[in-house]
This record gives structure tokens, sequence and C-alpha cells, in this order.
């Protein structure tokens, strides 16, 4: 059955090869929905505006959560960490904590750098971050992308890399797979 498939990109960069390797999803595949989901318009996280009222932004970013069968996350890695943007919107889609948008949703993470880890430091990270949200994160599987300035095209900004096309294409696959298996969300 066809699933939506939300894609946080954790760059805002205009170039960002993260978000360049995220895209690459629509092209290599054409038997799901994918959907972006934007986290650059969010203000920074504050509970007053859990009392004053949550911006419009917010609302709908967490719809766009909500709607969702699936989400891919695909982030770099800053100074061997979860981008602060990216732990901005987890922290949003997380509250209030008893009806997250996030809770027992089925999540894959995938990374990208120029360096040689592959954002491993990055991904351990946000798998811990998600874990204490009670999100259902992929298991076992990593995509570690590393030099990917080699792997696609900048002019383009397409994903040229064979080997990392079959790859992300069975990551799929797996990720498909893992969200027919989650338990089902309220
Ligand atoms: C980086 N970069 C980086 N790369 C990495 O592999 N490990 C790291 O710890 C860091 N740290 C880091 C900190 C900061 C503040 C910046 C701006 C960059 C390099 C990073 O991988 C590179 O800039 C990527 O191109 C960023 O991803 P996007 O924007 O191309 O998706």
């Amino acid at each position: 059955m066809t699933k939506t498939i939300g894609l946080i990109c954790g760059s805002l960069r205009k170039d960002s090869y993260n978000r360049i390797i995220a895209k690459s999803f629509t092209d290599l595949d054409d038997s799901h929905q994918f959907h972006w989901i934007e986290i650059n318009d969010l203000p920074l996280y504050n509970e007053d505006l859990e009392i004053s009222g949550i911006p419009e932004t917010v609302t709908s970013f967490k719809s766009a959560v909500q709607d969702v069968d699936g989400i891919i996350i695909v982030s770099p890695e800053y100074n061997s960490g979860i981008p602060g943007v990216l732990k901005n919107a987890l922290d949003w889609a997380s509250r209030p904590r008893d009806s997250s948008v996030l809770s027992r949703k089925p999540v894959g993470l995938i990374g990208a750098t120029p360096g040689g880890l592959g954002t491993a430091f990055a991904q351990m990270q946000i798998r811990q971050i998600l874990e204490a949200m009670q999100v259902h994160v992929l298991p076992f599987q990593k995509v570690l992308i590393s030099q990917v300035h080699k792997k696609i095209d900048s002019d383009q900004k397409v994903l040229t890399d064979e080997q990392t096309k079959r790859y992300l294409q069975q990551y799929l696959h797996q990720f498909i797979h893992w969200i027919d298996h989650t338990p089902a969300l309220d």
C-alpha cells in the first residue's frame, strides 16, 4: 500500500548535501508519496508559548508530522552532534508531552557529510533523543554517507553515485516494512 513519507532535512543551507540526498528519494521511488516537512520557520522553543499561544508555523509543522505514515530525517553533523535547528524542531513536535505528534511515529535516520565518518556521532545523538520521545526509530540500519561531495552533481543538485542510490532504495524498502510492522498509532 502507498505510504506517505515526510522528509526532514537537518540543514537550512540552500545547497545542502543532505537536502540533495533527501530529494533523491523522490527520484528513486514513485510508488510512495514524499512530503517535505520544513523546519526553517519554527521559532526557538519556549515553554511560555505553550501558555500564551502556539505560533501558526508550529501548528502547521506538527500537523505535517502527524499526517505522514513515517518520517525520514536526513541531517548533517555539527561539532559531533545534532544541528540545533533539528533539535528545536524535534522539541516542538514532542510537546505537549501527552499529545506528542512524534510518539510511536516510525522514523528513519540518514546523514551525509563531506567528511569521513558519515555523521556517526550525530546519528547516535538523534537516535537517543528520539528514543526518549518514544519514537519508533528503524533499528540496526545506519546510513552514513561520507565524502558526499563526490557522490552528487553539485550543478544539477542530484545524487549520481549508483552504489548510494541502490543503498537508499534498499533502505527505503526496509523503512516501508518497518512502518507496516510498527504498532498502530492511536
Ligand atoms: C560542520 N561539519 C561537520 N562535518 C562532520 O562530518 N562532523 C562534524 O562534526 C562537523 N561539524 C560542523 C560544524 C559546523 C558548525 C558546520 C557548519 C559544519 C561540516 C558539515 O558536514 C558540512 O558543512 C556539510 O556540508 C553540512 O551539511 P549540508 O548543509 O551540506 O547538508
